[in-house]
């Protein structure tokens, strides 16, 4: 008897696509980007040469979910560290003759290192002086190569089209960006910084909560209930406006509904005039100081017939009211929800294009990496 030996089926490891098999590696993607980098004194050790005092602003680059992964940088090492950072999409950094010295520190975040845009953008700051560092999935690609230094997020190899444990892993490294420069350049207290460092530990354990079997199965219902819409909105505030626009790209991607995603406080500028009983508006409004500033805005959507969709922290039962429905997740620090919170959101993705019989790795018209311009 002939055994039928599928390859590919193997490589899946049981799961249906490779995307799937991905967003339950982040728990081990995160382990992999976070452990040995978390002393358990509290401090934070990256094994680079870059010297945290030598430069006086920051350059983020990248494209699609690396250049959110690089939003969230922003915020966190603006909040933690102090410093100045701009972010930029890298197809329009190379082109912009953008400001760049010596005080410069330009940071690529790439999950294939390949991004021929990302790769030119880098080469733009390093000829105006820059200092620079890859936050990188592929060992050894291209940009590793012309980069002053590389902080490797460790993710292992990502095949599915749509970016999910690189992600995390990416953003889980701007995390440890963020608490070494805050450490070395005096602007984190000790106290803080413990706080924060015990909590990103914790990181792995509070996404594989978040993958807990009833949780998936609640988010696949509602992903089939609002399966039909022909758009959606993405809504967020803070550190998880970019989880918002991240959520938005997943979901056009991957089940080619259009989507938009904006910052929540944003929302009176344009989009609420999109808002009515067909549109289901995704609102991320996790434990945060500003949390009632998004419930407003979520109540704004409701009064104008718009379909509530609230991700809210696990205990949160009081602003359940405000929704038509409730994707609980894993309470965490502020700052580092971002990554538990966008887990829910590739999954909200991901059932609606399997439900819609889409062809979740392998999206019409996208590529894993773009190495041409
Ligand atoms: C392509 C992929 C995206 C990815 C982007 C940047 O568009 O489809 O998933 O985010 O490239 O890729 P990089 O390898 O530079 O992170």
């Amino acid at each position: 008897e002939r055994v039928e030996w599928d390859a590919e089926a193997a490589e899946k490891g049981g799961f249906d696509t490779y995307m799937l098999k991905e967003i339950y590696e982040q728990p081990q993607a995160l382990t992999n980007t976070l452990l040995g980098r978390l002393g358990e004194d509290g401090q934070v050790s990256l094994d680079i040469g870059l010297d945290p005092r030598s430069f006086e602003r920051i350059s983020i680059v990248a494209c699609g979910t690396a250049y959110y992964a690089g939003l969230v940088g922003e915020y966190l090492i603006e909040q933690l560290a102090r410093i100045p950072v701009d972010v930029d999409v890298a197809s329009e950094y190379r082109y912009r003759s953008p400001i760049v010295n010596k005080s410069t520190l330009a940071v690529a975040v790439s999950q294939s290192g390949e991004t021929i845009d990302t790769l030119e953008a880098l080469r733009e700051a390093a000829a105006g002086g820059a200092q620079t560092l890859g936050i990188i999935n592929a060992k050894g690609s291209s940009m590793t190569r012309e980069l002053g230094d590389t902080l490797y997020i460790h993710a292992g190899p990502e095949i599915g089209v749509a970016s999910t444990k690189a992600y995390t892993a990416q953003v889980s490294a701007m995390l440890l960006l963020a608490l070494w420069l805050g450490q070395a350049r005096g602007t984190l207290s000790r106290e803080r910084a413990a706080e924060l460092v015990a909590e990103a530990r914790r990181l792995p354990a509070l996404v594989q909560e978040a993958l807990a079997p009833e949780r998936v199965e609640r988010i696949r219902a509602i992903a089939q209930k609002y399966a039909q819409a022909s758009d959606y909105l993405f809504l967020g505030r803070g550190v998880n406006a970019p989880t918002a626009l991240e959520g938005a790209l997943k979901l056009k991607e991957i089940s080619y509904i259009h989507a938009e995603g904006y910052a929540a406080g944003e929302m009176k500028h344009g989009p609420i005039a999109l808002i009515d009983a067909d549109l289901p508006v995704v609102v991320v409004a996790t434990h945060s100081d500003l949390l009632e500033k998004t419930i407003s805005n979520l109540q704004e959507v409701r009064a104008r017939a718009g379909r509530v969709i609230a991700i809210l922290s696990d205990g949160d039962t009081e602003n359940a009211q405000h929704a038509d429905d409730v994707i609980y997740v894993p309470r965490t620090a502020e700052e580092l929800s971002p990554i538990v919170n966008v887990v829910a959101l590739q999954l909200l993705s991901y059932f609606t294009a399997d439900h819609l019989g889409k062809d979740v790795d392998k999206p019409r018209n996208l590529a894993k990496s773009v190495t041409v311009e």
